[in-house]
């Protein structure tokens, strides 16, 4: 598509008039935006850009390994990677209130950020992956007001950045579309909708390392198969969710009594309104024996078959 080469050339050209010979932060998610964002303007000020990538620990499985492989290993970018699970474990702990979650969560990865960013000298530049529909939503965006987002905003006060938005004026499939023309990987580029909160949401009430790692390793066998059964591009968004309850189950002579998972699947345009997935029973079945048989602590596994509305695509 010529449009988009186009706009990679005027950006690029854009970037280096606009940041001349100064210096430009940049605050990695691990999703598409931001890394899209990193990557062109490594390609337009390559030394110029120095990343902060805040590891909440809230990710997927092997998320954060991915993208520094990639943003690092391939396009070449400086990243300061923060591992700061246990700064955010801390802080949510004892902590069940959904909202509340998400404000911890949005508060501290700025806060995190910050105190990587002040580290850092003669920066005049903070770029970010703004799309314009973030624009446009953050005003008027009910899904806003019901649960708050904390993509947008959160800049420190007392430190004084311009704005580098490149990607303001697109649309997310026109993002996916630069990152593939930047030569991204796929699976990168055409990740699924992941929220800020990340795991964080989906485990219900406190959050522990146990039940992270109960939902990051049945989200991962879930992905696996929606990936073997050729779904991954039918599915808008698919993930587990730990309620957090117990319940009795049998496994070999014994009686257990453990967590149950459900799989959360929907299909959406826009996030605002779903339908749920219709996945086929065999794969459902393979994922559910999958999650009983590799993941400790699970004896049960549910389909959630609620649309939106009434239920949200997230459970928290
Ligand atoms: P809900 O649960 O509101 O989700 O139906 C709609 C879409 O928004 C995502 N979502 C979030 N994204 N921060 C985000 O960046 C959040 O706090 C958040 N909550 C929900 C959700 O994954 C779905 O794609």
């Amino acid at each position: 598509n010529w449009s988009m080469d186009d706009f990679i050339d005027l950006q690029i050209q854009h970037i280096r008039e606009t940041v001349g010979d100064k210096k430009v932060l940049l605050g990695l998610s691990g999703g598409v935006d931001s890394s899209v964002v990193g990557v062109l303007l490594h390609k337009a000020i390559g030394k110029q850009l120095t990343s902060i990538f805040v590891d909440h620990g809230l990710l997927r499985k092997n998320e954060a390994d991915q993208v520094m492989d990639s943003l690092v290993g391939k396009f070449g970018l400086n990243i300061i990677k923060v591992d700061a699970q246990e700064r955010f474990l801390s802080k949510l702990k004892g902590v069940t209130e959904p909202e509340k979650k998400r404000k911890i969560i949005g508060n501290e990865f700025i806060q995190v950020f910050n105190d990587e960013a002040r580290k850092l000298d003669g920066i005049d530049f903070l770029a970010q992956g703004t799309l314009y529909t973030d624009v446009v939503e953050s005003g008027t965006d009910t899904a806003q007001t019901i649960k708050s987002h904390h993509n947008v905003g959160g800049l420190p006060k007392d430190m004084k950045f311009k704005l580098i938005e490149p990607l303001n004026t697109l649309f997310k499939d026109e993002a996916r579309e630069i990152g593939e023309k930047l030569g991204m990987p796929e699976q990168l580029v055409w990740r699924q909708p992941f929220p800020g909160p990340g795991l964080g949401i989906r485990v219900i009430g406190e959050v522990t390392p146990e039940k992270l790692r109960i939902v990051r390793d049945s989200d991962w066998v879930l992905r696996d198969e929606i990936a073997k059964s050729g779904l991954d591009r039918d599915i808008w968004q698919y993930f587990t969710v730990l309620p957090g309850f117990r319940s009795v189950g049998v496994m070999g002579d014994g009686r257990t009594y453990d967590y149950t998972v459900a799989i959360r699947a929907v299909n959406s345009v826009d996030g605002m309104t779903a339908d749920f997935a219709r996945i086929p029973w065999d794969v459902l079945q393979n994922v559910s024996t999958r999650i009983v048989n590799e993941v400790d602590g699970i004896n049960r596994v549910v389909y959630d078959i609620t649309s939106k509305p009434p239920a949200t695509i997230e459970w928290e």
